[in-house]
C-alpha cells in the first residue's frame, strides 16, 4: 500500500493525509483522528489503523500494516455480524 491509497474507505482519506494530520496535530486521543476529513466515523473498519497512526505517525511499519488485501478484509468485516471497531478512550 502506498501513501496515496485510502485508509478510510468511507470518507476516502489517504494514508498520506492521515500521517500529515497526525504529525501536525499530535492527537492526545485516537478519536481526534476523526477531525481529519471524518476518518473513522463510518463503518469503523479503519479505527485500529487510525489508532496506530495517532500513537506513532513515524513508525516505519505503518505502510506494511496496510496489507494489499486491506480492502478485501474490510468487505468481510462489513459482512460479519460482530461488534464494530470503536475508539478506546
Ligand atoms: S473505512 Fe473508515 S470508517 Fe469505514
Amino acid at each position: 500500500m502506498g501513501p496515496d491509497d485510502e485508509v478510510c474507505y468511507c470518507f476516502h482519506v489517504s494514508l498520506r493525509k492521515l500521517l500529515n494530520y497526525s504529525r501536525r496535530v499530535r492527537p492526545q486521543h485516537a478519536s481526534q483522528m476523526t477531525a481529519c476529513l471524518g476518518a473513522g466515523t463510518g463503518c469503523g473498519w479503519c479505527i485500529p489503523v487510525l489508532t496506530r497512526i495517532a500513537q506513532s505517525p513515524d513508525a516505519p511499519e505503518l505502510e506494511a500494516m496496510l496489507a494489499e488485501d486491506y480492502g478485501r478484509q474490510r468487505e468481510a468485516y462489513l459482512k460479519e455480524d460482530a461488534p464494530r471497531h470503536t475508539f478506546e478512550e
